[in-house]
């Protein structure tokens, strides 16, 4: 049996699938409810490159402190910086501030996707989805999820970026006019829970009919991308120092990576072997074995180094209690909480 190729019955089936089966997340209202533009962007955002069970409860950290755009716009950079730590991609926190005070300012979101693209952090994707999901707009949202799945409708096998481009075109083509968002979150839920990477569910899923993949007979083969390069790996050292229940941070240069947040002290971070050990003050420096971390572009090693201090090193800086939550990145909480036995605190 070949699949449908005409899939302009596909968002109908899709459409009845969600309202049967939509997954219950905290920036989600009841179905057909009029949905809030602040809480769909903020969840948007912090979903750009954060998994759903990782990013929730900062979502619900973030609407109960602010819960408009407007105490948003309002907040101190240090308490949001602080409040995103642990979320990855602080570019995003930095953009996220600048975008509530642009909003606030002119007294509202813009209410298309062509004005979201105007505001700092929003990319077509993210525009997109909110333009569709808040203000009904008949907007594709194609993410990664979205690829995989139109990618199997399709059978794609030619190159990745042209089909990208396919795909595109061919959600573009079948938006409905109504209820564009849930046809989104649709996609969205579909390709998170059945039309998985590794393993997907084609038992369950409503739109068998349409996928030539699976009568191949092997969905999982698709999306087929060229293969990643292998990333650099850097080394570097970081220091714990340690004084009265209290370690010493840093606040990392506003720009770049990690830019704007509380950090331990590294030197240099250097690919291809480790650089000279340059601690910052004189002290009885215990090594505190290894860390790894992935960034997006590199993957990084640092050595740990800690010791008891009588007093700050040179330069600015703060001392934090150890007992509390820092606000750091994971990478230093990692590190930290090497260096100390700790625990690194869930949120
Ligand atoms: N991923 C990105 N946006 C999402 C949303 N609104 N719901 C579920 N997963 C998502």
């Amino acid at each position: 049996m070949t699949a449908r190729s005409d899939l302009r019955e596909l968002p109908s089936i899709l459409l009845g699938w969600f309202d049967r089966n939509a997954r219950v997340l905290p920036w989600r209202g009841p179905i057909g409810m009029k949905r809030d533009p602040y809480r769909v962007w903020l969840a948007e955002i912090m979903l750009q490159q954060t998994t759903v069970p990782h990013a929730a409860p900062y979502f619900e950290a973030f609407t109960r402190r602010w819960p408009s755009v407007n105490d948003l716009a309002a907040a101190p950079d240090g308490d949001v910086m602080r409040a995103w730590a642990g979320l990855g991609y602080y570019a995003r926190a930095r953009n996220l501030l600048k975008c509530a005070r642009q909003v606030a300012a002119r007294g509202g979101f813009p209410e298309t996707s062509a004005g979201l693209r105007e505001l700092p952090g929003i990319g077509p994707y993210t525009a997109g989805a909110i333009a569709a999901i808040a203000f009904d707009e008949p907007s594709a949202a194609v993410d990664g999820n979205v690829d995989r799945v139109f990618a199997r409708l399709m059978a794609l096998k030619g190159e990745w970026a042209q089909e990208k481009k396919q795909i595109a075109a061919a959600v573009a083509a079948i938006v409905p006019a109504r209820r564009p968002g849930d046809f989104a979150e649709a996609l969205m839920d579909l390709g998170a829970t059945i039309c998985t990477p590794a393993a997907p569910n084609c038992l369950l899923c409503p739109l068998t009919e349409f996928c030539a993949a699976r009568t191949e007979g092997n969905p999982e083969r698709y999306p087929i991308k060229p293969a990643k390069p292998a990333k650099p790996v850097r080394f570097g050292h970081a220091w714990v120092h340690l004084r009265e229940g209290k370690v010493w941070l840093v606040r990392r240069p506003p720009e770049g990576l990690l830019g704007g947040m509380l950090a331990l002290p590294t030197g240099v971070w250097q690919e291809g072997a480790l650089p000279e050990a340059q601690p910052p003050m004189r002290a009885d420096w215990q090594a505190s074995g290894e860390v790894r971390h992935v960034f997006t572009h590199f993957s990084l090693r640092l050595s740990v180094w800690q010791a008891g201090v009588s007093r700050a090193p040179a330069g600015e800086g703060v001392w934090a209690d150890l007992a509390q939550e820092s606000g750091l990145p994971t990478v230093f909480a990692k590190a930290l909480a090497q260096a100390t036995g700790g625990t690194i605190r869930p949120r």
